[in-house]
């Protein structure tokens, strides 16, 4: 069985994101989407509301599953028994980060690969900061994230 952990802050999950779910399940036989709880920040959304609007969004696609973690992912993704981490590229930008990241974990855990998948042109300038900044001058996130996101953060705004 191929078990892939998709992890993120997701605050708040984008249509890139969904992007990257549904064409990340298609790949492998379960994927958990690991929502990461960080209690030394303070992200709009709690890990429970990131958590239940990733599960509305993601109702449909049948071997999908929502968590959240806190800790090392590479202890999340050995918890989850998954060898696979998936992770979004959207720019060389993302890269160096997302590489230094990937060979650590894989020294740490051996039998873990990162899969990077390509973000699609039309996600490729979006991100979860860029989405709380409109939504915070009351501008129009309709493009950039599911109707139900949209609502939750014009609710947090008003
Ligand atoms: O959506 P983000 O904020 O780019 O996701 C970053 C995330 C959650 C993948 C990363 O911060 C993470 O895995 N944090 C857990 C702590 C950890 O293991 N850090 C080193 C590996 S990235």
């Amino acid at each position: 069985m191929r078990i892939a952990v998709y992890p993120g802050s997701f605050d708040p999950v984008t249509n890139g994101h969904v992007d990257i779910i549904k064409r990340a399940a298609k790949m492998v036989d379960h994927l958990v989407i690991g929502v990461l709880h960080n209690s030394s920040k303070t992200p709009l959304f709690s890990a429970e509301e990131r958590v239940n609007m990733l599960s509305e969004v993601c109702q449909g696609i049948p071997n999908v599953e929502i968590r959240h973690f806190e800790g090392l992912l590479v202890d999340f993704v050995m918890e989850c028994n998954a060898t696979i981490v998936v992770r979004g590229l959207r720019a060389v930008t993302d890269f160096e980060y997302e590489l230094q990241w990937a060979q650590s974990n894989r020294i740490v855990c051996p039998q873990m690969d990162t899969m990077f998948l390509v973000t699609n042109v039309q996600y490729s300038y979006l991100s979860s900061s860029v989405v709380r900044e409109y939504a915070s001058h009351r501008g129009d996130i309709s493009p950039f994230v599911p109707p139900l996101v949209a609502e939750r953060l014009k609710e947090k705004y008003n």
